[in-house]
Formats: structure tokens, C-alpha cells, sequence
């Protein structure tokens, strides 16, 4: 399946491929993207020997002048230094601007890598490869990479505060990749596909539901038209917002919350799981602001309890360090907080300058 990403006023494009055994497609697609025949096939760690070699023997053979650089992701890792590591590797190898990067990973690695080939001589192409169902049907679309980096006075890192725009090319989602992906990965993706439901497919949440308990990352029958939908949700909104000038803010529907909370370490969170959180949290505010309905946080407390995702933290962290790491988040106007605010499945409102006693009401509800 191909869905296409056709950037409103511009002639800018980006083919998503979604399906099983894509790898020999890869080939020809990078054949017509890429002028030169160098690239750099930046890859997760810890599936550098299950996708990442295959990759490169595949590339190799086809033609191409392959190196490949091996990233642990984690979010403490997702920095400014990782992106000067990946600069010293691609000059070593000789890129140059008509070569290209190939991330191949989850969010971590496709929004550092991305970051590096945006940056890299002023931009060099881009292909993604997510591995993650995270990565499929979020991360590796619509064009925002970037690095965390260090809070002022504080210890902590503020998510992805330093980044580019720059469009993947080709993103290929190989969905036998997600076979090997751990349990709890999987349902940090479905985090995303909850929060897209909820901002423009109220059909979605109801098929979550009722496909809560047969989801399986290595049955690739329902997952193809599953990624598809999550996908064409953003690509619609990208197309038509891609800085994010309006409707694209909505995708940032939890986030805001979920920024401040999945940096500190003794709460342990994934993204996804910090997503759930945010969404639930985001509920919580919009309750307080008596304006969302009080049928939708039980609604997805029960779907995220079902999917196995997390509904309260492990602790409380200090309610000012929450609304000092929100007042630093880029979604900041001016110092105020801007929440987004499910109203119901389908509609979800921008709130600029909510006050402190949302952002309690949100965590109050995610507190043990
Ligand atoms: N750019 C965007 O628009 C955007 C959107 C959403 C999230 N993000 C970013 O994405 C990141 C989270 O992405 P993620 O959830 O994919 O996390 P991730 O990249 O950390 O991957 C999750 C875990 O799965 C492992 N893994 C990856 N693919 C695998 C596979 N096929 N088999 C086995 N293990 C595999 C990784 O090593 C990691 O341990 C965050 O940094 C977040 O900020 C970016």
C-alpha cells in the first residue's frame, strides 16, 4: 500500500510504503531518490543484526557504498553530541550532499538520524525505516526531527527542544519488522493510535476496543490497514499544516503533559506510556475546565487498561518542576501554558494560557 504525502503549497512529497517484505522494494525506491551511491545506514543497536546487516548486504549488492553507524536509543542518548557523533562518521565515510541517511529504528533513532541528514552540509535526503509501531504510524512522518537537550537549572532534558523540519524521501514500513518488537514497545504505538482516534477517528476508539485483546505485532493481516489508517490521520493533517501553524498542533494532543513527565527517570516511563498518561491527564484538565465530556477519561482509563497501558505514574513528582518543564516546552506562548483539551472522540480544543489549577487537576488524576 502507498499513501503519499503531498505538502500543500509546495511541490515537496513523501511516498510511504506500508506492507510485508518491503526490504527488495527499498532498493529501487532508494535507486531513484538517491543521486550518489553513498549512504550512511544509521540503525538501532539492538537490531543491528536482525534488520540492520540484512540491510546493508541487501544495499551492497544492489550497488551502494554502505556504512553503517549503530545508535543505543534512549532518550538520555537522543542529544546534540550523538548528532556530532553521527557528523564525524558520515565525513569519515566520505558523504556528501548527494548522498543519503537511512535510519532504520524506532523514534529515537529516526528523529536523531533525521536531525543529523537535516543539518548534515545544509540537508541531505532522507529514508526512514521505522521499526516501531511508534515509529509507523508517528514518528517517522510529517517531517519534525530532532534532539533533547539539557534543561536550564535543572538536571533534566527538555524533549526534542532543538530540531529541523526535513521530509523524509521514502519511508518504508516493513511490518514484519515489528515481529521482534517487544511487548511494551508495541503498546507505547498504540498510545498514538488512541490519541489520533480521539482527535479525528471516534471509529477508531471504538475498534480498539473491540480489537484490544487479538492486536498482535506478528500478525501482519490486521496491522497493514490498521497502520494505514493511524497514517492517513497525519499525513491529512500535515499536508495541510506542515509547521504547524494550527491543526497540526492537535497531534500534540497529551504531550504537553507527557513531556514533562517522561524525562524524569524514577517514573520510568516510555514515550507511549507517557502519551497514555497525557491523554487521561489532558481529560483531567479539560473536566476542570468543565469542558470535556465525563464519559470519555473512563472510556480510555478502560482501553488503556485493556491494551496494557499505564493509567496512573509509580510517583508524584513536585507539582511546580511539572509546570516549570511545561513553561519550557515548545508548545509555550509567552511563558503560558497552551493545553490541548479533548472535548469528546473527534473533537479536541486549543486552550492557550490554562491555568495552574488544570495542569493539577490533569496530574491529580494520574497520581497513584
Ligand atoms: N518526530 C515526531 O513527529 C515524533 C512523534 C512521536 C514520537 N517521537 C519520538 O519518538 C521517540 C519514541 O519512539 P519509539 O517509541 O519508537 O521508541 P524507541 O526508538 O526507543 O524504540 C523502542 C524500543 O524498541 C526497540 N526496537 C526498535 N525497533 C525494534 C524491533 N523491530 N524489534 C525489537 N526491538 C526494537 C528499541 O531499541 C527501543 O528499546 C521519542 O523520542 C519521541 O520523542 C517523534
Amino acid at each position: 500500500m502507498r499513501i503519499d504525502l503531498r505538502l500543500a503549497g509546495t511541490d515537496r512529497a513523501c511516498a510511504i510504503l506500508i506492507g510485508s517484505n518491503l526490504l527488495d522494494e527499498c532498493v529501487t525506491l532508494l535507486k531513484q531518490c538517491v543521486k550518489g551511491r553513498r549512504l550512511a545506514v544509521v540503525c538501532d543497536a539492538a537490531i543491528a543484526e536482525s534488520h540492520g546487516g540484512p540491510l546493508i548486504i541487501l544495499l551492497t549488492s544492489a550497488g551502494f557504498d554502505c556504512v553503517l553507524i549503530l545508535i543505543q536509543a534512549t532518550e538520555a542518548n537522543k542529544t546534540l553530541e550523538t548528532a556530532a557523533r553521527l557528523y564525524s562518521e558520515f565525513l569519515k565515510s566520505g558523504l556528501d550532499r548527494t548522498s543519503a541517511v537511512v535510519a532504520v529504528g524506532g523514534g529515537i533513532v529516526t528523529d536523531l538520524a533525521g536531525f543529523a541528514a537535516a543539518t548534515f552540509m545544509r540537508g541531505i535526503t532522507l529514508i526512514s525505516i521505522p521499526t516501531t509501531l511508534l515509529g509507523m504510524v508517528d514518528a517517522a512522518i510529517g517531517g519534525k526531527t530532532g534532539v533533547n537537550f539539557p534543561l536550564p537549572h535543572s538536571d533534566s532534558l527538555g524533549k526534542n527542544l532543538v530540531g529541523a523540519f526535513h521530509h523524509p524521501a521514502v519511508v518504508l514500513m516493513d511490518v514484519n519488522t515489528l515481529a521482534t518488537l517487544p511487548p511494551r514497545a508495541f503498546r507505547c504505538g498504540l498510545a498514538e493510535c488512541i490519541k489520533h482516534a480521539i482527535i479525528a477517528d471516534p471509529e477508531l476508539l471504538d475498534w480498539l476496543e473491540s480489537h484490544a485483546d487479538s492486536l498482535d505485532p506478528g500478525d501482519s493481516s490486521d496491522l497493514v490497514e490498521f497502520i494505514a489508517r493511524n497514517v492517513r490521520i497525519k499525513t491529512g493533517v500535515v499536508a495541510r499544516d506542515e509547521k504547524e501553524s494550527s491543526q497540526r498542533l492537535l497531534l500534540n494532543l497529551g504531550h504537553t503533559f507527557a513531556h514533562a513527565i517522561e524525562t524524569r527517570e524514577e517514573l520510568g516511563l516510555e514515550h507511549g506510556e507517557a502519551v497514555a498518561l497525557g491523554l487521561l491527564a489532558a481529560c483531567a484538565a479539560g473536566e476542570h475546565l468543565k469542558l470535556t465530556n465525563l464519559d470519555l477519561r473512563p472510556r480510555l482509563r478502560g482501553l488503556m487498561g485493556q491494551l496494557g497501558l499505564p493509567v496512573r505514574m509509580k510517583s508524584a513528582p513536585p507539582l511546580s518542576e511539572i509546570i516549570s518543564a511545561m513553561k519550557s516546552d515548545k508548545k509555550t506562548r509567552a511563558g503560558s501554558i497552551r493545553l490541548l483539551i479533548p472535548i469528546d472522540a473527534g473533537v479536541v480544543e486549543i486552550v492557550d494560557s490554562a491555568p495552574d489549577s488544570a495542569v493539577e487537576a490533569g496530574m491529580n488524576a494520574i497520581v497513584p
